[in-house]
């Protein structure tokens, strides 16, 4: 099989076993995530192959929708790139990225690096920031009922991993323990400018949600 004819098969496949996720992680958002990838990599040095592959399997089985379970993602990319008889070398480099490209809290498991790493993670917390960060979080918080907002409960950024994981916090909060954080952990140079407006465009809308809150017109 060719590479194109792969990256193929992994979008049908992908699209299909995510027909019925929650909003922010679903086909729309992996088609989001793999344009941002497209994108760095024209201004980057990296293996176009795997970075395509990473970016369309990085959220295949999400451990927030699996019970926690964080090996089911990395294992069913793996069993799909087999199918495609996909070089050892590349697969593993893919379940790789998948395994260490999240971002719960901020902690890192491995020490695994790699340039198509940083390009698939700036890629993917690109979209968890802006406009569509913002949609994504709501939405992510309606899934769970969590409160919109409650001044009562403060945030906190410095959770362990184990916290973030179970967090039910009102979804303002989710602003405080992650997306204002992200402008500050891209990798690339690209990312970080676009991550620049992205992140006053957030400051922008709570600035609005504060004062809507307390009642000025
Ligand atoms: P990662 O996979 O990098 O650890 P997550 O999957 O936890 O990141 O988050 C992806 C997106 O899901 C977030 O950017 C946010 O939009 C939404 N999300 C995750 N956890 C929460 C939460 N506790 N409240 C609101 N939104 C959340
Ligand atoms: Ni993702």
């Amino acid at each position: 099989m060719t590479q194109p004819e792969i990256i193929s098969n992994t979008k049908i496949f992908v699209q299909e076993t995510l027909k019925d996720a929650e909003g922010g992680h679903d086909w729309f958002h992996i088609l989001r995530v793999y344009n941002n990838a497209r994108h760095i990599l024209s201004k980057e040095t990296a293996d176009t192959f795997i970075v395509e592959l990473a970016s369309l399997l990085h959220d295949i089985a999400d451990s927030k929708f699996h019970k926690g379970n964080e090996e089911i993602g990395p294992q069913k990319a793996k069993a799909f790139l087999e199918t495609q008889a996909v070089d050892p070398e590349v697969i593993n480099h893919v379940v790789s990225i998948i395994e260490n490209i999240s971002y719960k809290g901020g902690h890192k498991s491995s020490d695994f690096h790699s340039i198509e790493l940083d390009i698939v993670q700036d890629a993917d917390r690109l979209d968890a920031i802006g406009a569509i960060g913002i949609a994504r979080t709501f939405n992510f918080g309606g899934f769970k009922n969590n409160p919109l907002y409650d001044p009562e409960i403060p945030a906190n950024p410095n959770q362990s991993k184990k916290e973030y994981k179970k967090s039910r916090s009102p979804t303002i909060n989710h602003f405080y323990e992650k997306l204002l954080l992200l402008k500050d952990k891209m990798n690339t140079e690209t990312a970080k400018e676009i991550a620049t407006k992205r992140h006053e465009f957030m400051e922008t809308f709570l600035d609005q949600f504060y004062k809507e809150w307390e009642g000025e017109l």
